[in-house]
């Protein structure tokens, strides 16, 4: 048995095939904290979720109200389980996020980015295309491994029969992200930490507004 760190597009190439079957405490949270940060925002016509996986928002989006939905991730593995979960009426790209999105300007309403600035040491290039294709008043919700979780030494990972997979981590606090995206010409409208039930805080959303 011994732990590894590998790529990210190869960690969750691997992680795909059990991402969705393991309990995990933060999918957890993330699915108590997307209603409540999405309900009210409309219209919503066309919802862009960078690092979109397996698609699990896409879906809750789609059920409710997005008439177009667009994922973007660089695991073909993740995004071969998105596929089979969205089947045919969704548009998923395999890319890096940093790099131009395949999407026009001006297009989206809202954004969403889960559980994927992690993995990103500079987030400035994933704010400027977020502003570029979010249409103006378009909105934008982050989801973060929180701070206080990574000062505990937490990192996502997975289980394999020959010990832990790891994957590059970044510490992102609010106002590190806050800055990044005011920096590309987003408003904040406004920081949040979730707590899984035995108490830890584990998440932190952000949301943000194109003005
Ligand atoms: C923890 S999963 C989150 C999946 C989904 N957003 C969710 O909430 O279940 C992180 C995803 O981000 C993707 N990812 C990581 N870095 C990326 C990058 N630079 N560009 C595109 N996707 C990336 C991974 O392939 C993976 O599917």
């Amino acid at each position: 048995m011994h732990d590894q760190t590998l790529k990210t597009e190869e960690a969750y190439d691997q992680w795909a095939a059990t991402y969705d079957h393991v309990d995990n405490p933060m999918i957890r949270v993330v699915e108590e904290a997307l209603p409540p940060l999405t309900v009210g925002i409309g219209p919503l016509y066309t919802v862009l979720e960078l690092g979109c996986g397996t698609g699990r928002n896409l879906a809750y989006m789609r059920e409710h109200g997005a008439t177009c939905v667009v994922g973007v991730d660089l695991s073909a593995g993740m995004l071969a389980k998105a596929r089979k979960r969205l089947g045919g009426e969704v548009l998923l790209f395999q890319q890096d996020i940093r790099t131009t999105l395949p999407v026009e300007d001006g297009s989206v309403d809202l954004v969403l980015v889960s559980l994927v600035l992690e993995h990103i040491d500079d987030t400035a290039p994933v704010f400027e295309q977020v502003v570029r294709v979010l249409r103006p008043g378009g909105r934008v919700v982050v989801f973060e491994l929180h701070p206080e979780h990574y000062d505990r030494g937490k990192r996502a990972h997975f289980e394999t029969e020959s010990g832990r997979r790891y994957m590059p981590a970044h510490r992102h606090s609010a106002c590190d992200l806050e800055e990044a995206a005011a920096a590309a010409g987003l408003e904040a409208l406004g920081s949040r930490s979730w707590a899984a039930s035995a108490g830890e805080t584990l998440l932190l959303t952000i949301e943000l507004r194109r003005p």
